[in-house]
């Protein structure tokens, strides 16, 4: 058992966590859509317009604040127009990214919008900067957002929406440094600036516009994008971001068979994102000192070899109680970070990399990362707070606990992983600001490579857990590879 003593002043107020930091994301890859989300009208699968009500319950129950559509590198190949109207007329494609499977384009605009308005959710959209036209953006702006008569929102009324939606993120291109265009900065910039151009605000519609920002490192993407689109009503950009286990894209290491040593070099990756993430923020302010341009996280998560006998480019994999760690661990440096991040959504939301959910014919299950978000919901719209951890080392190389605060309604959270898989925890936590009559505390705690299949959907799930208050605030034991919420009132 390692003693750690840990500190939060809720008088010392840092920044908003937007609840977009708990955003997720759905690509046209392998079955996140289709046989994932979407199943269509004619399911035996309970589903609401097509898409499987119990997967909209549990994005509910996370309260999923933002979905990001339709890519990733399918939306620098993706044609809107392909994916409206009557179904059995549209136009069939080549997912060349993904598996060269065909694309029936049957999930589209009407049923992504509908999508979000029944989860209760802000839709991304990522716009086609490398293969489409501004002609093609312009008017998909025009088709979701115009009020009055037009040919794009007579269109739009012709397949059943009468009342146009709202959208507020939408962003110019994805990786346009990769499978967006292979870019450089240079040219990406003055691609922006065109296409952004002719992105209108429509009907009282406010557009949120995201700039394609750097791949992992490249720092000098962001140096380029940051001095050429500062008026170009950028409001954010994103940043890319994968852990991939052993650094070798080739071959990435397996979801469920890992070593120790491989679970403590998996956690060092993750928590590169902190170093990351800062390094970004100093460019971005000197180019842009008064902060007015976020930085956006748009695909993050664990990046494996795919399951054996899957197709592998559908990019399915398990999820263990190490991306619950990765998740934990995360979350906790974008919250410490919401001064400068946004937003972030995880790659992906069902049946692809880190999922939240993973689907076979009618079953469903929630992996241990859906439980984190869970256990973190009460954190969004907070105001993050100081806190401090007199850390000590796990693995010969992490620090053991990962940890952030916030406060909302009066009501405080702290959210702690211990990332040891040899060492308990005890946290000894000085509370100084407010005072606090009642704790509640819930839990995950398995074994690192514990996950839940078809056969055993509950094997991760949290559970109720007690700390003890003390004078100064509290105290609580942490088993090793735990993740852990306490709410105070
Ligand atoms: O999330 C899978 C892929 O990873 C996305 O399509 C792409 O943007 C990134 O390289």
């Amino acid at each position: 058992m390692k003693n750690i003593s840990m500190l939060i002043n809720t008088a010392d107020k840092r920044s908003h966590i937007n609840p977009e930091i708990y955003g997720h994301f759905s690509e046209h890859l392998g079955r996140c859509i289709y046989n994932g989300m979407y199943v269509g009208e004619n399911s035996e699968i309970p589903n609401i317009k097509g898409v499987r009500k119990d997967v909209i319950e549990a994005f509910k129950e996370i309260k999923m604040p933002v979905l990001r559509w339709p890519g990733g590198c399918f939306a620098d190949e993706y044609h809107w127009k392909d994916g409206i109207g009557e179904k059995t007329q549209r136009k069939k494609m080549i997912n060349t990214n993904w598996g060269g499977v065909t694309e029936d384009n049957s999930f589209g605009t009407n049923e992504f919008f509908d999508l979000c308005e029944e989860i209760g959710c802000e839709p991304y959209l990522a716009g086609n900067l490398g293969s489409g036209t501004v002609q093609e953006l312009s008017e998909w702006i025009e088709y979701i957002t115009f009020d009055g008569v037009s040919p794009m929102a007579d269109l739009r009324r012709k397949n059943g929406r009468e009342k146009p939606w709202k959208l507020k993120y939408l962003g110019i291109g994805n990786e346009n440094w990769g499978c967006g265009g292979s870019m450089r900065p240079e040219y990406y910039c003055d691609e922006y600036r065109r296409y952004q151009s002719f992105c209108k605000n429509f009907s009282g519609n406010e557009l949120y516009k995201i700039a394609c920002g750097p791949n992992s490192n490249d720092y000098n993407w962001t140096d380029v994008v940051m001095s050429n689109l500062g008026e170009w009503h950028t409001k954010a950009i994103s940043l890319h971001y994968y852990t991939v286990p052993t650094g070798d894209w080739n071959k990435k290491g397996s979801a469920t068979e890992f070593s120790d040593e491989e679970y403590y070099e998996t956690i060092s990756k993750t928590l590169y994102m902190d170093e990351l993430i800062k390094r970004h923020s100093e460019i971005m302010s000197r180019r842009d000192p008064e902060g007015k341009i976020g930085l956006i996280v748009d695909e993050w998560g664990c990046w494996y070899d795919v399951e054996e006998g899957t197709n592998p480019g559908f990019l399915y994999q398990q999820n263990t109680m190490r991306d619950a760690i990765v998740a934990a661990c995360n979350l906790n440096i974008f919250n410490n970070h919401s001064d400068k991040v946004v937003m972030a959504n995880l790659a992906q939301a069902v049946n692809v990399l880190q999922s939240l959910i993973l689907t076979e014919g009618e079953k469903m299950v929630k992996t241990p990362t859906y439980h984190v978000f869970d256990l973190f919901k009460t954190h969004q719209g907070g105001e993050l707070c100081y806190s401090y951890a007199n850390n000590c080392q796990a693995g010969g190389k992490i620090p053991m606990i990962s940890q952030s605060a916030s406060v909302k309604d009066g009501v405080l959270t702290v959210t702690i992983a211990n990332c040891s898989i040899d060492d308990d925890a005890h946290i000894c936590c000085d509370i100084a600001g407010e005072n606090y009559q009642n704790i509640e505390c819930r839990i995950l705690d398995n074994e690192v490579r514990d996950y839940n299949d078809f056969d055993n959907c509950d094997k991760v799930a949290p559970k109720e857990y007690s700390a003890k208050m003390t004078e100064k605030g509290f105290e609580i034991d942490l088993p090793k590879c735990s993740v852990v919420v306490v709410t105070m009132r």
